[in-house]
């Protein structure tokens, strides 16, 4: 019962950031920027390579994401998992309104070609965001941001200030205390030098945000492993740490799919006798639920003060609207009026059921 409104509340709450992100700059006079950096996100951050693309994959169930050795991610991406009961997946990106993908190898292309757009095809990074949006019976309801690798040293054709720059736009993403942050290690590099831990420990030194992700497991040094750390003994995070085992860079030329890839990884952690006592909470198919359950608790939590940004929000934009005239030609009328729309409905779940998701008032 309880679960049923929490996953409308969570629906909602990814059809507003939708709907503000359509409106772009416009809104500098009504609250919606507050009101965006109140919805709680979940931003994947490592180093290069450390395979934070491949972690997104997994947990979306799809190939999508172009991956690979060196600075492949350059802008963000701002993906939003829909789940819906029927109809064929696919999915939509905000600069191309009116096309509709079903084949995710052109997925893949877009998200290259629209990174190209901004940069130009150099090996220089953009904050300005793309934002993808995938309807799947098959995802559960969450978004997720790609972020560009931190690195140490610029490469050929970067300027020396890169390192900063991308240093400065993956914390502009993780020190929004409503930012959950999904810190990817890999096994093969030691914990100690991780640029995942070093940068998030700076955002949120109690770990109380935090998810450690361990990928390249299959990729240690024969006779080590990796129970130190998916025990929390080597750093200790609030949250349990998740081990994955993602496709290797052979696996993606021969083109191994994500369904045989995940009943591998799966394999991977049972038949091993130093991981299969923690098989259970490890994977990507794990990971996947455990983010959608935490978002959830943190969308309880936060439900009081959401509340009241919204009833302001609606206020804020009926103010704007009366002061632009009815009916509104331009876009950014019409796109007022959808926001408005999710609020109200929001008002309506939180007037109705307030008492029952209020935290600590179970009905
Ligand atoms: P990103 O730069 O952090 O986004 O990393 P990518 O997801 O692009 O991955 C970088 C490279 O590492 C790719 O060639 C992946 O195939 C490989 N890779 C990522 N995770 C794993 C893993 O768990 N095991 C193995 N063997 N290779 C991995
Ligand atoms: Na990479
Ligand atoms: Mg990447």
């Amino acid at each position: 019962f309880l679960s049923l409104y929490l996953s409308t509340l969570i629906d909602l709450v990814n059809k507003l950031q939708k709907a503000c992100t359509a409106l772009g700059d416009f809104g500098d006079e009504s609250s919606l920027p507050t009101l965006w950096d109140a919805l709680p996100t979940i931003a994947v951050v490592g180093g290069q390579s450390s395979g934070k693309s491949s972690v997104l994959e997994s947990i979306v169930g799809k190939d999508f994401l172009p991956r690979g050795s060196g600075i492949v991610t350059r802008r963000p991406l701002v993906l939003q998992l829909h789940r819906v009961e029927e109809g064929r997946e696919h999915a939509e990106f905000a600069h191309l309104p009116r096309k509709t993908f079903t084949d995710f190898a052109a997925v893949r292309k877009e998200i290259a070609d629209e990174t190209d757009r901004e940069t130009g095809r150099t090996k220089q990074i953009s904050s300005v965001p793309i934002y993808l949006s995938i309807y799947s019976p098959n995802v559960v309801n969450l978004t997720l941001v790609d972020l560009p690798g931190l690195t140490k040293v610029a490469v050929d054709g970067q300027s020396d200030s890169i390192v900063k720059e991308i240093e400065n736009l993956v914390r502009s993403y993780i020190e929004k205390p409503n930012c959950i942050i999904l810190a990817v290690s890999p096994a093969n590099q030691d914990l100690a030098t991780s640029d995942a831990i070093q940068i998030s420990r700076e955002v949120d030194p109690k770990g109380e945000r935090t998810f450690g992700v361990l990928t390249k497991i299959d990729l240690m040094d024969q006779g080590t492993d990796a129970v130190d750390i998916l025990e929390g003994r080597s750093y200790r995070l609030n949250f349990p740490w998740i081990g994955v085992v993602n496709r290797s860079q052979a696996d993606i030329n021969k083109n191994v799919d994500m369904i045989s890839a995940r009943k591998r990884e799966r394999e991977y952690f049972t038949n091993l006798p130093e991981y299969s006592h923690l098989a259970n909470r490890m994977g990507s198919e794990h990971l996947g639920k455990l983010l959608s359950k935490h978002l959830e608790s943190v969308i309880k939590s936060r439900i009081p003060g959401l509340q009241s940004l919204i009833s302001r929000t609606i206020l804020d934009l009926e103010t704007e609207l009366n002061r632009l005239g009815r009916p509104i030609a331009v876009d950014a009328g019409g796109k007022l009026y959808m926001i408005m729309e999710i609020c109200r409905a929001f008002d309506q779940i939180f007037k109705e059921h307030l008492d029952g998701i209020r935290p600590g008032g179970e009905k």
